[in-house]
């Protein structure tokens, strides 16, 4: 059922409780609302649009930084992204792959870089790179090397401390690889086994005690990269070497956290396959020869990503790694991998 409208109040009388207010008719018609005049912009913005804003100051003139209050050359902001500014580094490995990529990466991040290697004159053929590259901070120095041999370890670190005043990074990257690609762990003679774990768990062993002994004695903490691999992470094949790089992961683990209180950092690297360094190539002639192309296509497919590695690639990880960038980092085993472990 339809209600009835609600009548005006006109059309009742007061009632007799209540007082009539003051401001209004007892009863009749409410009263009409004064409208308030329009500002006066109001017709102004409407008819001609919102008033011109103030015209903004010109820009200074190049170079110019938008988010910095001083204006700084180009040649100062690079200063600025240094990250091995002034730091004492010794390579091991030096004269190939990995080793050189990081060599000439860490002199462009201005360190300075004892290259160190059994095949000394890939290790000077590196130096000489270092000094061509164009805007390098950094320098380099070769140092023949053989990470199986304690003195030599012992006078890599020396030839840091003597020529650039103390040693601040030690990079135990020199390791062999599987003699016979896709050899099986019983076809591994003796002196293949051991040559396999001299170089890759001694030399790493050696590199470390040389370096935690040297940071202790100048104080101030340090840092230490080695190099493991993915074959140490997980089952890959070539198994005599993946258990070498498997103590290479365990060493980094336990020395980071028995060296933390000294402030010394200790993580690893841990390339997957790399075809273009000289690791699978026996008896190469030059330092980072690698493999043909099309195998190194064939070697990208293995992994997620379907790029190979490129010592490049690890040298700019060893990078983060060696900087203040990852200050807070100890015992990490990074992969660098193409997300091969993740699958
Ligand atoms: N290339 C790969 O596929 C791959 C994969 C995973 C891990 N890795 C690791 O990366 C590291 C670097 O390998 P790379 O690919 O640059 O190989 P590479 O062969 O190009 O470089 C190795 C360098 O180590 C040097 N070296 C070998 N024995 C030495 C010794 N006893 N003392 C001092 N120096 C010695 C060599 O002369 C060479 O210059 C190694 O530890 C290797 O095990 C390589």
């Amino acid at each position: 059922m339809r209600r009835a409208p609600t009548s005006h109040r006109a059309d009742h009388p007061p009632r007799p409780d209540r007082p009539p207010r003051p401001d209004r008719p007892p009863y009749g018609p409410r009263p009409t609302r004064q409208r308030r005049a329009p500002h006066p912009h109001y017709r102004t913005t409407r008819a001609t649009g919102p008033p011109a804003l103030p015209a903004l100051p010109a820009l200074p003139a190049p170079p110019y930084q938008p988010h910095r209050r001083t204006t700084r050359t180009a040649d100062q902001c690079w200063e600025k992204t240094v990250l091995l500014d002034g730091r004492s580094v010794v390579i091991t490995g030096a004269g190939s792959g990995v080793g050189r990529a990081s060599a000439l990466l860490f002199a462009a991040e201005g360190a300075q870089v004892v290259c160190a290697d059994v095949r000394e004159d890939w290790a000077a053929e590196t130096v000489r790179l270092i000094a061509e590259q164009p805007g390098a901070k950094g320098a380099g120095v070769a140092q023949r090397c053989d990470v199986t041999v304690p003195a030599d370890v012992d006078a890599a670190v020396a030839t840091a401390v003597g020529r650039f005043g103390r040693l601040d990074v030690m990079f135990n990257n020199a390791g062999i690889a599987t003699p016979v690609f896709g050899m099986r762990t019983e076809d591994h003679t003796l002196d293949q086994i051991e040559a396999l774990m001299a170089v890759n768990i001694r030399g790493v062993l050696l590199g470390c005690q040389a370096a935690v002994r040297q940071f202790r004695a100048q104080g101030g903490g340090g840092v230490i990269v080695n190099t493991g691999s993915v074959a140490g992470l997980v089952g890959w094949g070539g198994t005599v070497y993946g258990a070498t790089k498997g103590a290479v992961n365990q060493l980094t683990r336990g020395v980071a956290v028995e060296c933390a209180a000294d402030d010394i950092r200790v993580n690893a690297i841990c390339p997957a396959a790399m075809p273009a360094t000289n690791f699978m190539v026996p008896g190469a002639e030059a330092g980072s020869q690698g493999i043909g192309e099309e195998e190194a296509r064939a070697v990208g497919a293995s992994h997620p990503l379907g790029r190979p590695i490129t010592a490049e690639d690890c040298a700019a990880a060893a990078l983060f790694l060696a900087s203040d960038a990852a200050r807070n980092i100890t015992g990490v085993l990074l992969p660098v991998d193409g997300g091969f472990v993740a699958q």
